[in-house]
């Protein structure tokens, strides 16, 4: 917002005078008061790196872009014909706040085809994920309730839950996910409201809770009786290694899973849901009414369409393939470019793999380096709430081409060549 008060002078009076004459008024929109839960927000680090990964020449691997080249545009021009054809001035109609039926059927048999039994009364259609995550805090975070997270967590989810002022106990992950022998003290202590973790394929780390940590953690959760949120974008993009029970199969009604076609179809539509158990959608029904009534109907024709013309099983591998062979072009170029002092994880699947520079190296001040020599990454502080992880940085390997994927990883083996302490 500008700082410099405005006056309202657009408005000639009846007889056509001036009104700055009579009528000038300085106004201030700085003191206008906002509330304290958006003062108590801050502007989403990775906004502000996009600023810098849109400037010529500069290779991003900050945004957690999907490839732009892998959208089916083709299908999805004749989706938008063929919705238009088969439900008329209907896809374009306010239409249910839990979501179009038909999508939510078809969403429900997908979860049971993946071993989440499910129907169409546990499934909510979202403006994403993240719009999942938000209406989750505002059905069950007061200021000041405390949430279990993951240390570093997706920040996003910190950004909603900021909003809700929440205060946070983190539980710090292993090459095997959230270290859940850890977790049991932590709700002692602290009498969460919720347990909020990405399972598999983590953003940012790329890691995958165990399947012995999900049972463990399924087994608390009921003890205690604190819901665990699975925000899960990623599970479908798996490259290697088997598939692994979801949080929510093994869960069921403790677990309420976040589901999203922004990584497996286009972001853009901004369709995704919540399933959750029968009795608390009503209340997330609600909740969507107050946020915007209902998801864009004519995107939820859209999936829908896409899905009935049984295209996004095969339009997933493709991704899975692209995806996969850039994550092992990044890995080798890591390998050949870095220092041997920075270790980094190999994920499985997803779209972002995890850096630790030596203990006491700044991935901030290094990433003004980096800037300098025209590649970017996110910083990991901007995953850890209480602002650690100084000596983190997440890499994204979906976006970029083959060519800069190379190109970039030489140039920031360069900066840290350069700049790492000896
Ligand atoms: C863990 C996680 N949750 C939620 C989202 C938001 O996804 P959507 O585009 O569906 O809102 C993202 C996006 O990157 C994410 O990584």
């Amino acid at each position: 917002m500008e700082n410099t008060p405005v006056t309202t002078n657009s408005m000639k009076n009846k007889q056509g005078s001036d009104p700055n004459q009579e009528n000038s008024k300085q106004v201030d929109p700085k003191q206008w008061g906002i509330t304290e839960h958006v003062a108590s927000l801050k502007a989403s680090i990775i906004r502000e790196m996009l600023k810098y990964s849109r400037m010529k020449g500069v290779i991003s691997f900050a945004g957690g872009l999907p490839a732009p080249e892998m959208f089916p545009l083709d299908e999805l021009k004749k989706t938008c014909v063929s919705i238009i054809d088969e439900f008329g001035s209907g896809s374009m109609q306010y239409s249910q706040s839990m979501g179009i039926a038909p999508l939510r059927e078809a969403i429900a048999k997908r979860s049971n085809q993946r071993g989440i039994v499910s129907s169409i009364d546990n499934i909510l259609i979202t403006s994403g994920a993240q719009q999942g995550l938000e209406m989750i805090a505002r059905a069950f975070i007061d200021p000041g309730d405390t949430i279990i997270t993951e240390y570093p967590t997706y920040v996003g989810a910190i950004q909603a839950f900021n909003y809700h002022r929440a205060k946070y106990a983190y539980v710090p992950l292993d090459e095997n996910g959230m270290q859940v022998d850890l977790l049991e003290e932590l709700i002692k202590k602290q009498h969460p409201k919720l347990i909020y973790v990405v399972s598999t394929y983590q953003n940012p780390s790329g890691i995958t809770m165990s399947l012995e940590r999900r049972h463990k953690l399924v087994e608390i959760a009921i003890k205690y009786n604190i819901p665990i949120v699975d925000d899960d974008p990623y599970s479908e993009l798996r490259f290697n290694g088997d598939p692994i029970t979801s949080l929510k199969e093994i869960g069921g009604d403790i677990v309420i899973s976040l589901g999203t076609f922004s990584k497996l179809l286009a972001p853009g539509l901004r369709i995704g849901w919540i399933n959750g158990p029968k009795v608390v959608m009503p209340l997330f029904e609600r909740v969507k009414q107050v946020s915007d009534l209902h998801a864009n109907t004519f995107t939820q024709y859209m999936v829908y369409d896409y899905l009935k013309r049984g295209l996004l099983e095969g339009h997933i591998d493709d991704i899975r393939a692209d995806y996969s062979a850039k994550r092992d072009l990044m890995i080798k170029s890591i390998e050949e470019y870095f220092p041997k002092s920075i270790t980094f994880t190999r994920p499985e699947g997803g779209l972002f793999l995890w850096c630790e520079l030596p203990e006491g190296a700044d991935a901030h001040e290094l990433l003004m380096h980096a800037i300098d020599e025209k590649v970017t990454y996110v910083i990991g502080q901007a995953f850890h709430p209480d602002d650690g992880g100084k000596n983190t940085f997440r890499l994204n390997f979906s976006s970029a081409n083959h060519e800069n994927i190379v190109e970039g990883i030489k140039r920031l083996g360069r900066v840290f060549d350069k700049h790492l302490p000896k």
